[in-house]
């Protein structure tokens, strides 16, 4: 099995550490007080967190569960935006990696058709003019039968699409496109980002049925993202902007 190994995913500028096992490498990095900028990998996350509460699940060397924490030059109101910052980095670095039709499902979900490949969740500490970001990606490297089974729900993993020798060089080449994401999303915005997005987007022009966190449902035509990063949605009564939920289906329109 090819084991991670920080000095082969050293990165400039980036405090790289590996651990074979720990609880989860978004817990660890929020409890940290420092500035620094640091990219923590595990083999294995025994309490791994999902968005909403959920778990996230991956067998030991089945996939990249790792996480980057870094001060945001951003206003903390902006930073709802990273999960699609980080989303348009991973889809980007996958693509060029050779899964070519890895898309994105609002808000951060990484997709090959209706199959998930990975996940985000962005969590952050701090205010002011630079809070800190702890940024999470767990992504299916290779089939985890035991896990399919546990999970239900369509999962897809990196080898159906290209030979994963090397977890390491994965991990690299995900982490230099977020960082680079993140440059532009400090020096322009969103706005670079939300059009990058879009053109990746896996429901473009479908409808959908959202789940909004309250537990309603709104239904209505994918219609790309608002300035703020918010789902647009076409319904009867006009043009909505989601900012809380979960696409739960889609369907051409
Ligand atoms: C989701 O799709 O619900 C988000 C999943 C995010 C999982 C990653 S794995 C690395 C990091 N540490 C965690 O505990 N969670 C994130």
């Amino acid at each position: 099995m090819d084991r991670l190994d920080g000095a082969a995913i050293a990165i400039p500028g980036v405090e790289v550490r590996v651990l074979a096992r720990c609880t989860s490498t978004n817990a660890l990095l929020l409890e940290e007080k420092n500035s620094r900028c640091v990219l923590l990998a595990a083999e294995e996350q025994t309490a791994g967190r999902g968005r909403r509460g959920r778990r996230w699940h991956s067998a030991p060397g089945a996939g990249l569960t790792f996480s980057l924490a870094r001060a945001v030059r951003r206003p903390l109101r902006e930073l709802a935006g990273l999960s699609l910052v980080a989303g348009v980095a991973v889809a980007r670095a996958l693509r060029a990696l050779g899964v070519t039709r890895a898309v994105l499902k609002w808000p951060n979900d990484i997709m090959v058709g209706e199959a998930k490949l990975g996940g985000i969740l962005v969590e952050t500490r701090g205010s002011g003019e630079t809070p800190r970001a702890v940024i999470g990606i767990g992504i299916n490297c290779r089939r985890n039968s035991g896990l399919v089974l546990r999970v239900k729900r369509r999962l897809a993993s990196l080898d159906q699409y290209i030979d994963v020798k090397d977890r390491n060089e994965l991990l690299k080449k995900i982490v230099l496109d977020l960082l680079a994401s993140l440059a532009t999303f400090e020096s322009q915005g969103l706005e670079p980002i939300r059009r990058e997005w879009e053109a990746m987007d896996a429901h473009a022009g479908q409808k959908l049925r959202v789940r909004l966190a309250d537990g309603r449902i709104v239904t209505g035509i994918s219609a790309g993202l608002a300035d703020d990063g918010g789902l647009r949605l076409t319904t009867p009564r006009g043009v909505r902007a989601v900012h809380s939920g979960r696409v739960v289906s889609s369907r051409p329109a």
